[in-house]
């Protein structure tokens, strides 16, 4: 599925949803490559989307192959509604909500992604994610994590700038400890190896045109 068939099909499946749940949709899917993500997913094999948002890559992941067991869950009750009326229909995919029983011991994932949700954490959080990712993984299983990487850049800036728009004015994304706290890739890179990642890369993302952020994505591996 090309970008602009996948920008289209989410918006029709969102079109009984507010204005204001299109907008937010539509600012995700146009600034955010999530096409380039794609590929550097297994086509098959237990998939964690965690912190899915409206759901719009679990619905990738699972439209691109039906061999992909896609779990996907936010602690936001009105994003997992929304995930579930965009996620209707694709037997392939799961969404869990705060409130669902988690089936912790069974459902052992291949790979978790993590896309643009970390900034909401604090430091300690953020290690705690990473730890118990690590562990709930399966041997030779894979972390996929996109951040927009604390620098000194006006890119960083704008991003911070917009996040604090969204965050804590709008309030359209949650943060339970109300903090936007972006961090460094150096951070990233040594909790992940303090945790017991390797084989750490990091990748460029470019924002679809004309949007500024810059993502860099970093997929480790557990041995
Ligand atoms: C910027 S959105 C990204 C959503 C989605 N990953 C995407 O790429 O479209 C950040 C998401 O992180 C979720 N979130 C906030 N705190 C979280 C936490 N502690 N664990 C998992 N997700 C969290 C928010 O509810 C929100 O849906």
């Amino acid at each position: 599925m090309d970008a602009n068939n996948f920008r289209r099909s989410m918006l029709d499946r969102l079109a009984s949803e507010t204005h204001v749940t299109k907008l937010h949709a539509w600012f995700r899917l146009t600034s955010f490559p999530f096409e380039a993500v794609l590929p550097l997913v297994p086509k098959e094999g237990a998939i964690y989307d965690v912190g899915c948002g409206f759901g719009l890559f679990s619905y990738l992941l699972a439209k691109d192959s039906s061999k992909r067991r896609v779990i996907a869950y936010d602690p936001s009750l009105e994003k997992t509604r929304v995930a579930r009326v965009l996620l209707a229909g694709l037997d392939n995919v799961t969404v869990f909500r705060p409130t669902d029983h988690f089936p912790r011991s069974r459902l052992r994932p291949k790979v978790v992604v993590i896309l643009d949700v970390l900034y909401l954490l604090s430091p300690r959080k953020k290690r705690f994610l990473v730890r118990s990712i690590f562990s709930r993984l399966q041997r030779s299983g894979t972390v996929i994590i996109a951040i927009v990487p604390k620098e000194p850049s006006w890119r960083y800036v704008l991003s911070f700038l917009q996040e604090l728009l969204v965050v804590k004015c709008l309030q359209w994304t949650t943060s339970r400890m109300n903090i936007i706290n972006f961090e460094t890739e150096e951070f990233l890179r040594r909790i992940l190896s303090d945790c017991g990642f390797v084989a750490i890369q990091r990748h460029r993302l470019t924002a679809p045109f004309p949007f500024f952020h810059r993502h860099t994505l970093f997929v480790a591996k557990k041995l």
